[in-house]
């Protein structure tokens, strides 16, 4: 029998255990596509006497994650999460020469570039197809499938916990905290939830998907990131009777109409047209559309979290890890899909650029001139309405008004904004939410 791939695992939590159990479920199905056994010899977990879900009475299983990383492991997989030790444990499993398999979002975000360069050094496999998007092999579409395409907009939900929280008080009126804990309870959140809903996750899953759709390094820094507390359960109803869905989108998107290579790189809640796959996508369930010059759309769904969707992403890069070994490295599909030396270093524009429809939802007092003052504003500013939504006040009480504009520019669509605002009779703060359409 041709020897196993011995796997040392970092962490046997709510994913560990979901990879122990698929292993050992799908074994001979894993095998037949690797060539051979793909076998967990050592796994380290903080607490060694926690009850677990998975049969571990053939590894070995220590606290001591330096020791698996050390032991005569073919590829380490790092499920710890966080940044320190996780950072300092693959990068020595890598220069010892070991493929690392790593689910960590946050420390590829911050750390691929450093990373990608440690195991090309080292001629080891980096397998990270678990960091974005759970069970969707979002990776290996982008870097493999999509490889014949110039990929200009990658545009998908990628943070199933903020997508459950809109998705709960759109249909059944659930309050955001109490969506949130709910979202908790279920596993879907970060163990700091503020990653989820102030959109930290989806930018450090942008970071990702950006630097291998368009060939250039990871720029989580500069990833402009807005989250969904400031939706209104009026701004869902008011998106819904306009024909839209308000989701939590993360877009890359290149920039044709700049000079130079410049690309969009941002993460906020977005009016997405109520038709779209991408509005359809409820609950935790994560979507990404990739769109290519000759492929069109595309758009994958599926669990972008959970224990056996993510396990089933580990466990492809373990099957690549097998089949790759021993392989000349100059084979290996580079880590980015692109060749280092033939990554590109575009400019990340500032919001203050990008070009986008927008929604205003503002409180007025119920008086004559009101809507012709404020498509007055927009008139001189050159922003077309496309749609106007006005809801009569009950007695005694304001109106509301919910405007679609046409796409222009952010910084023009604010200056509207700050001259509606200045109105008086303008009640509140204006809202504004970008709003995305799409080609097809
Ligand atoms: N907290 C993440 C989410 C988990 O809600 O999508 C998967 O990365």
């Amino acid at each position: 029998m041709t020897a196993p791939l011995r796997v040392g695992l970092l962490g046997v939590g709510t994913v560990g255990q979901g990879v122990l159990r698929v292993l050992a479920r799908n074994r001979q199905e894993i095998e037949r596509r690797a060539g051979r056994p793909v076998v967990v010899t050592h796994a380290a977990a903080r607490d060694a006497d926690k009850p677990r879900d998975c049969d571990l009475s053939a590894v070995r299983f220590s606290t001591d994650a330096q020791a698996v990383v050390e032991a005569d492991c073919d590829v380490v997989v790092e499920l710890i999460g966080g940044i320190e030790p996780a950072r300092r444990l693959v990068l020595d499993a890598l220069a010892r020469g070991r493929a690392v398999v790593c689910a960590n979002k946050a420390l590829i975000a911050q750390h691929g570039n450093e990373i990608f360069a440690a195991a090309r050094k080292a001629g080891a496999l980096f397998g990270f197809e678990a960091a974005v998007a759970g069970g969707i092999p979002i990776i290996k579409v982008l870097r493999e499938g999509l490889a014949a395409n110039r990929i200009d907009q990658v545009t998908g939900i990628i943070n199933g916990t903020s997508n459950y929280i809109l998705t709960q008080m759109a249909a059944r009126g659930q309050a955001f905290a109490e969506a949130l804990a709910e979202a908790q309870r279920l596993g879907y959140a970060e163990a700091d939830p503020r990653f989820d809903v102030e959109g930290i996750d989806a930018a450090h899953k942008l970071a990702i998907l950006a630097a291998i759709a368009f060939g250039m390094p990871l720029r989580f820094d500069a990833v402009a990131t807005e989250g969904i507390s400031g939706v209104a359960p009026q701004d869902i109803q008011l998106a819904r009777e306009l024909g839209y869905r308000i989701k939590p989108l993360a877009l890359a998107k290149r920039i044709a109409r700049a000079p130079e290579a410049a690309v969009e790189l941002r993460v906020h809640p977005t009016l997405v047209p109520a038709e779209h796959l991408l509005a359809k996508t409820d609950g935790a369930l994560n979507a990404v559309r990739v769109h290519g010059d000759a492929v069109g759309q595309t758009v994958y769904v599926g669990r972008g979290a959970g224990a056996e969707a993510t396990a089933s992403a580990v466990i492809a890069d373990l099957i690549d890890v097998a089949r790759w070994q021993g392989a000349d490295p100059r084979h290996h599909v580079p880590a980015l899909g692109f060749h280092p030396q033939a990554l590109q270093h575009p400019r990340v524009a500032s919001l203050d650029e990008i070009e986008s429809a927008y929604y205003l939802r503002l409180r007025v007092a119920d008086t004559p001139g009101v809507l012709r003052a404020i498509t007055s504003i927009l008139a001189e500013l050159e922003i077309s309405v496309e749609a106007i939504l006005q809801k009569e006040p009950r007695e005694h009480e304001d109106a509301t008004l919910a405007i679609i504009t046409s796409v222009v520019n952010e910084r023009r669509c604010d200056q509207a904004r700050s001259k509606m605002q200045s109105l008086p009779f303008v009640r509140e703060p204006v809202t504004r939410l970008r709003v995305e359409h799409f080609d097809v």
